[in-house]
């Protein structure tokens, strides 16, 4: 196991999902090396649910990163969990060549590129209003 999928099991313990009961944990390593982590944080309100990645990928660029490079998302389940539409779109904007491992707590994993789970996505490009 790699320090960063060590550290995004480790996170699970910080997981804020007393509505869904579904616990989910990120680690990012980005371009300097350092690692950040995030959880999912659930609301009351239930649409203002934040995911583990984009905790983790937002708490990466406050620290003043700009690219991620890999991406480990953990979840206490037997088939590992890919990141949410929101979450591919927001993992773009920082890693245009990032490798997504999805671990769980069964010998089942998955090593993902963007591509694969973005394909077409969304640029601000061509013409603007
Ligand atoms: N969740 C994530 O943290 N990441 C994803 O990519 C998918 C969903 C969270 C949101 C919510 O707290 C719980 O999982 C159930 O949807």
């Amino acid at each position: 196991m790699d320090q960063l999928e060590i550290l995004a099991r480790a996170a699970i313990t910080r997981s804020y999902s007393p509505y869904s009961g579904f616990a989910v944990a990120a680690a990012v390593r980005d371009e300097s090396g350092n690692i950040h982590t995030g959880v999912n944080v659930e609301n009351a309100s239930y649409g203002l649910t934040q995911c583990a990645e984009r905790t983790a990928i937002c708490s990466a660029v406050a620290a003043g990163a700009r690219a991620i490079e890999s991406i480990v998302i953990y979840t206490p389940t037997q088939t590992p969990c890919t990141p949410c539409g929101a979450c591919r779109q927001v993992i773009k904007e920082f890693a245009e060549n990032v490798s997504i491992h999805c671990v769980c707590d069964s010998d089942e994993r998955l090593e993902l590129g963007l591509e694969e789970l973005l394909p077409h996505a969304f640029e601000l490009t061509g013409n603007k209003a």
